[in-house]
């Protein structure tokens, strides 16, 4: 997509950091504007920002790991703006750090549910919406660098995010026979206010196995004062979306890091030499179970299924 003007882009988080900088470039871009975010009162200053800039712009006071709320937020959308959003930005996010054999159930719960289920309840919302609506479109959803890689001081926080880029990397294949583009944002260290991310904390998740205090969290706010100002990391964002990029990670000071980390991965698999009838046989079988899988998905549904529609092949149905 590169024509935004009259597009709707709908972003969690979009008060505040990387989401409040994807509406910045998006709204200059021509997008309308759904922010969606828990805190009020940046909410209520991004609305009158955008307002004054004549920006379209609708705010809703959204916990996105409710997913009642999700729900109304997007009927809520569908009422102001008459259609669903073309453009979903999952920015949403929450940090807090300690030693993992610390952790308490509630920092799973909260740093998990926020992170990782906040994207599902944004996906099972709005894609079945955006493919209904037939006009194509584009969702990105922010993870991290973190979720590259495990950490002992932030593995809760890791292990969201790399669900949430395993989740990007099934979507995108899946929606692109709906025309819509997905990709996954990978960021280091955003100019943002996440050190803050604790005062987000719903009081039944408070119990928590780390240290968190004042020192704990000005010592975030210093890291986070060097980081990628989040205008410039959406517009590094828009970029990639207009080329369609899965992942997008504009940090260059990461690429050795994560080389030696794909590296130790791929070095560990054993060589063809090893085995090669066991790898030919459990190849073999893998491709007739996916010719299977795709022959029953063809045959239950030919009409509705997007890539029979792409198939040059007929439906057995009307053989
Ligand atoms: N700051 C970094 O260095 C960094 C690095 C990598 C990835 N990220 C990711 O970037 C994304 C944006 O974070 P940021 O750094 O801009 O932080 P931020 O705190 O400035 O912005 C995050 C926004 O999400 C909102 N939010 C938190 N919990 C929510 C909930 N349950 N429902 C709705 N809104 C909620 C907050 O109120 C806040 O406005 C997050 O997903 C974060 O994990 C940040």
């Amino acid at each position: 997509m590169t024509d935004y003007h009259g597009k709707l882009a709908f972003i969690t988080g979009g008060a505040s950091g990387a989401g409040l900088g994807q509406a910045k470039v998006f709204a200059d871009a021509g997008c309308d504007l759904v922010l969606a975010d828990v805190r009020a009162q940046p909410l209520a200053q991004a609305h009158e920002y955008f307002t004054r800039r004549g920006v379209r712009v609708h705010t809703i006071s959204l916990d996105i790991t409710d997913r009642a709320a999700y729900l109304r937020a997007a009927d809520e959308t569908e009422k102001v703006f008459g259609t669903p959003p073309q453009l979903l930005f999952n920015t949403a996010g929450v940090n807090t750090f300690g030693a993992v054999e610390k952790s308490t159930y509630e920092d799973f719960d909260w740093v998990m549910g926020v992170n990782l289920g906040g994207v599902v309840n944004g996906m099972q919302t709005f894609v079945p919406r955006m493919i209904a609506a037939g006009k194509g479109g584009h969702i990105v959803t922010t993870a991290s660098v973190g979720g590259f890689q495990g950490s002992a001081l932030a593995a809760i926080y890791c292990a969201a995010k790399a669900a949430a880029i395993s989740l990007m990397e099934s979507y995108h294949m899946a929606l692109q026979p709906y025309g819509i583009g997905v990709s996954v944002l990978c960021p280091a260290n955003i100019k943002s206010n996440i050190a803050e991310a604790t005062f987000t904390r719903p009081a039944h998740l408070a119990k928590t196995g780390y240290v968190v205090n004042e020192q704990t969290i000005a010592s975030l706010r210093q890291i986070h004062s060097h980081g990628m100002d989040p205008e410039e990391l959406a517009r590094h964002t828009k970029a990639a979306m207009e080329a369609n990029q899965l992942y997008i990670i504009p940090y260059p000071e990461e690429k050795e890091r994560l080389e030696r980390h794909f590296a130790d991965i791929v070095n560990s698999i054993l060589p063809m030499s090893a085995d090669p009838e066991g790898a030919r046989k459990r190849v073999e079988a893998l491709a007739n179970w996916s010719k299977s899988m795709a022959e029953s998905r063809k045959a239950a549904r030919p009409a509705a299924d997007p890539t029979s529609a792409i198939s040059t092949e007929k439906p057995p149905s009307s053989a």
